[in-house]
């Protein structure tokens, strides 16, 4: 494991998939390294790739109000994503992309220790949650793993392109709420 430095260091020059030859920046990840609670999304958008920093689109945008209605803030949690780096016109990254960058991500959760791991989205929830996940069905429902609990609720993308989801993940995140104040240390 290696401390956050050396990782952002290494994170920053990587060249282990194919989409080091498209990235304009690697989008590390940021927020709190004293977290309790990690939101992970799926990858660079446009905003992201040429900024750096995560959910600063239309996404980030509805993002930081969803944390607002439970209390959050980008002070408070840490944000990260399953690949560092975007996916060419905002595809869905391959499964050896993910694999190829995951290390980061493992790293990252064990620098944190978060007690709480939100997935925004099928694409986290497969790979850190189960590979048959159902975001549809399956939203707002926890798992713990290795003692960290677990859930997924819609990417705020999905939010942006159909609006009847918004109610269902409203619930989630109250429920998201609701376990924060039950497990979590820091006053929220
Ligand atoms: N969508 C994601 O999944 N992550 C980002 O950082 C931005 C948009």
């Amino acid at each position: 494991m290696k401390d956050w430095e050396a990782l952002r260091s290494e994170c920053m020059s990587c060249q282990n998939c194919g989409l080091a030859e498209t990235r304009t920046n690697v989008v590390f990840g940021e927020g709190n390294q004293e977290a309790e609670v990690m939101f992970i999304g799926e990858g660079p958008g446009e905003q992201e790739d040429r900024t750096g920093r995560p959910f600063v689109g239309r996404g980030g945008k509805l993002l930081d109000e969803m944390l607002g209605m439970i209390g959050l803030d980008r002070t408070k949690i840490y944000i990260a994503n399953m690949v560092k780096c975007r996916p060419p016109k905002n595809r869905d990254p391959l499964p050896a992309e993910q694999e190829a960058c995951i290390g980061y991500l493992r790293n990252q959760v064990a620098l944190i220790r978060p007690k709480i791991i939100v997935c925004l989205g099928r694409v986290a929830a497969v790979k850190l949650i189960r590979s048959d996940f159902k975001i549809t069905k399956e939203h707002g429902q926890w798992v713990e793993k290795a003692g960290v609990h677990m859930t997924a609720i819609y990417h705020p993308a999905a939010l942006l392109r159909d609006p009847s989801k918004r109610p269902d993940t409203f619930a989630d995140l109250k429920a998201i709420q609701a376990r924060i104040q039950e497990i979590c240390d820091h006053t929220y």
